[in-house]
């Protein structure tokens, strides 16, 4: 069984897996004290995951009925990161792998887990390839290849802000507190719901699709943002920004934000054959952007495996089973050398990790 701790950002994650037996329990924390600032505040981040870490999992063990020595190998996310967040996170999983006499730990990229999410659907997690993997969240816009467990091919990444940033950006700007675009989300599907096609009364915003002829799969979300903002501020000066207004510009910053994710992805699965179309991240919970990519999935006779709303944002369930993945191939370090990289990239495995850690000692 595999003890897993998440703590790269503002989510504290603990969890158990036992691959073999079909086993996963998780307990997450999603840090509020952010909300005031408008953004997360690292140093508030690292020392929150310090006081929450040790009571989830003391409560996790309480609850599953399991003990600390059934436990064989500890998985931890070791970046990308917050790099005072990760070392919580890090130091804990190391110190606790010492304590039970030198276990195996398991250092799991923070991406790798979300594309595991959407595999936590499939039975025994039986992984097929070549994959198109789609990322989409507060940090990443990504569009990846892999061909074997542990090899991702970055085809496509946002020129600038990632599509949840955007989501939260725009909601700022409408006065949602911190991060706000689940609540734009909300907005939007309100007016889609209630929008009579046919009332003239109702008022209707269209804005651009981005990289929309853009022969290439990179995204960009910052010039949408812009100008959803354009519109927000003209509206305030004509003193029409009212209820049915912002749920307009919610609708339209949904609809060609994820159009063009949509856009992308069609392209990706045009150019070759993929077994499947695996999307995580925490924008992967947003209802029309599931509906959509199930359509094109359905239409292109492709499968698409979307992580439970659940495990869409940043949980340990996923580190679980990202470390199963890497414990089951040996794929593991002894305790004591604490490694945690900011920026460690994609694809590039311990030694790629390590670099991480050497390029941010200098
Ligand atoms: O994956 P995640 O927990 O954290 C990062 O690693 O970034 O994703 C959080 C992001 C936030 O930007 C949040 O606003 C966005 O996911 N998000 C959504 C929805 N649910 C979460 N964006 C649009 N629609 C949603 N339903």
């Amino acid at each position: 069984m595999i003890l897993a701790i998440e703590s790269s950002c503002d989510e504290t994650g603990v969890a158990v897996y036992d691959g073999e037996r079909g086993y996963l329990a998780h307990k997450l924390y999603s840090q509020t004290l952010h909300s005031q600032f408008g953004g997360i505040v690292p140093e508030l981040a690292s020392r929150d995951h310090l006081r929450k870490l040790l009571p989830m999992l003391q409560a996790l063990l309480a609850e599953e009925q399991l003990s600390l020595a059934q436990i064989q190998a500890i998985a931890y996310t070791a970046g990308p990161g917050l790099i005072g967040a990760l070392l919580v996170g890090a130091t804990f999983s190391h110190s606790l792998a010492l304590s039970l006499g030198d276990l195996p730990l398991i250092p799991v990229h923070h991406l790798e887990g979300h594309f595991m999410a959407a595999w936590l659907t499939v039975p025994q997690q039986q992984m097929s390839f070549p994959w198109l993997g789609l990322l989409v969240s507060g940090g990443n816009s990504l569009l990846v290849e892999s061909d074997r467990f542990g090899a991702y091919q970055v085809l496509g990444t946002t020129l600038d802000d990632a599509v949840g940033e955007a989501f939260d950006k725009v909601a700022k700007m409408m006065d949602f507190a911190y991060p706000g675009g689940v609540a734009l989300a909300q907005l939007a599907d309100d007016y889609a719901n209630g929008c009579d096609s046919h009332d003239p009364s109702v008022p209707r915003i269209q804005l651009p699709i981005p990289m929309a002829h853009k022969p290439d799969l990179n995204f960009s979300f910052s010039g949408l943002k812009t100008k959803a903002g354009l519109v927000i501020r003209q509206l305030q000066a004509q003193q029409r920004w009212d209820q049915p207004h912002q749920q307009a510009l919610a609708y339209a910053f949904q609809e060609a934000a994820t159009e063009s994710i949509v856009l992308k992805v069609h392209k990706a699965l045009q150019a070759k054959k993929y077994t499947k179309l695996v999307v995580a991240g925490g924008v992967s919970a947003n209802r029309c952007l599931r509906q959509k990519l199930q359509h094109l999935a359905n239409r292109l006779g492709i499968e698409l495996l979307l992580a439970k709303i659940a495990l869409c944002t940043d949980n340990a369930a996923m580190i679980a089973a990202a470390g199963w993945e890497h414990w089951r191939r040996g794929e593991t370090i002894q305790p004591g050398s604490i490694l945690a990289g900011s920026r460690w990239s994609l694809g590039s495995g311990l030694a790629g990790l390590q670099a991480a850690v050497a390029r941010q000692s200098h």
